[in-house]
């Protein structure tokens, strides 16, 4: 099963909230569910989002409501990824969002294997690969940007090993990513977030490279931590790479105008169920942060690698 799919009219998505202890689904009826997936991160990652959101406005249509009301509900479900403004905007403009919105779903399965071939020219066999977050099929309607290259390099028969950071607070990283690996039987290792400057110091990563919630004049938004791992990869001449198809290019807007997402304090309080802080600790939770376009080295797209903007 993909990440999602469109099957007797509904939507049907791996529900991410349960991975990696059990493969569950969430099936969207109708466009209320689909914000109800994307604000609760029942589906996740830039790509998977667009895609989603482009089928909430398909099912709003089918069920004869009110699309421009569905689309303007769907497109403040959340606010960092630009995809999913991308994709509304597209499935308004067709005359037909159902077939858009398929359209859409299948381009994103192209564009992700366009950005792994690019990507797996720069991956030499026996490279240590740092990713951050979850920028693989889960992310995706399938295969996958960061983690797409990965999978490229590997079907060309290069020896790869994938270092995982566990990306607090949601553990995109240690539940998602660690677990795609394991599916695909790509050696991979989990490291804690902190530990990533140490083993760069310490030469044991080749490359990094990560996804994009939004590409823009200045640099690149991605999940919360992304920052630290580019500064640690400059200090310690890492090549560091960002893998976006040019549906998370931004080209109106400066990354520092995009608005980062809040989320709810208790995603920092809570881990795996239990609280770590004393009650009523006051929180600040940034779901993404900017990294400098002059901390990144290329991005990875369907078209090539090219510089940041
Ligand atoms: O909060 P999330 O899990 O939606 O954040 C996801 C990321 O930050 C990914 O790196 C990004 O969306 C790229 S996915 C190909």
């Amino acid at each position: 099963m993909k990440t999602l799919e469109w099957k007797d009219n509904r939507l049907i998505l791996i529900d991410q909230r349960k991975l990696p202890d059990s493969l569950e689904y969430f099936q969207c009826e109708n466009y209320r569910d689909v914000i109800y997936a994307i604000k609760n991160m029942v589906v996740r990652g830039a790509p998977a989002i667009g895609v989603t959101a482009a089928f909430g406005v398909a099912l709003a249509d089918l069920a004869g409501e009110d699309t421009e009301r569905a689309a303007e509900e769907i497109r403040s479900s959340r606010p960092t990824a630009v995809n999913l403004f991308w994709a509304v905007d597209r499935v308004m403009k067709s005359g037909s969002p159902l077939d858009e919105a398929l359209k859409i779903y299948r381009e994103d399965m192209e564009t992700n294997r366009a950005i792994g071939a690019h990507g797996a020219s720069i991956i030499h066999d026996g490279d240590t690969i740092l990713t951050h977050c979850n920028a693989g099929a889960l992310a995706c309607v399938d295969y996958g940007t960061a983690l797409g290259v990965v999978r490229a390099a590997r079907d060309q028969g290069k020896n790869i090993t994938v270092i995982c950071d566990e990306t607090r607070p949601v553990g995109q990283g240690a539940r998602l990513s660690v677990w795609e690996m394991q599916q695909e039987g790509i050696p991979v290792k989990l490291i804690a977030d902190v530990a990533a400057g140490y083993l760069m110091q310490r030469g044991m990563i080749d490359k990094v490279i990560i996804g994009a919630d939004r590409v823009a004049e200045g640099g690149v938004a991605n999940k919360i931590g992304s920052l630290m791992v580019a500064l640690s990869a400059k200090r310690f001449n890492v090549p560091f790479y960002v893998a976006a198809p040019l549906s998370t290019f931004d080209r109106e807007n400066s990354i520092y105008d995009v608005e980062i997402e809040e989320r709810s304090p208790e995603e920092v309080l809570y881990y795996g169920g239990c609280r770590i802080a004393p009650e009523n600790t006051e929180v600040i939770n940034p779901a993404f942060d900017i990294v400098p376009s002059d901390l990144i080295d290329g991005i990875i797209t369907e078209e090539g690698i090219v510089d940041p903007l």
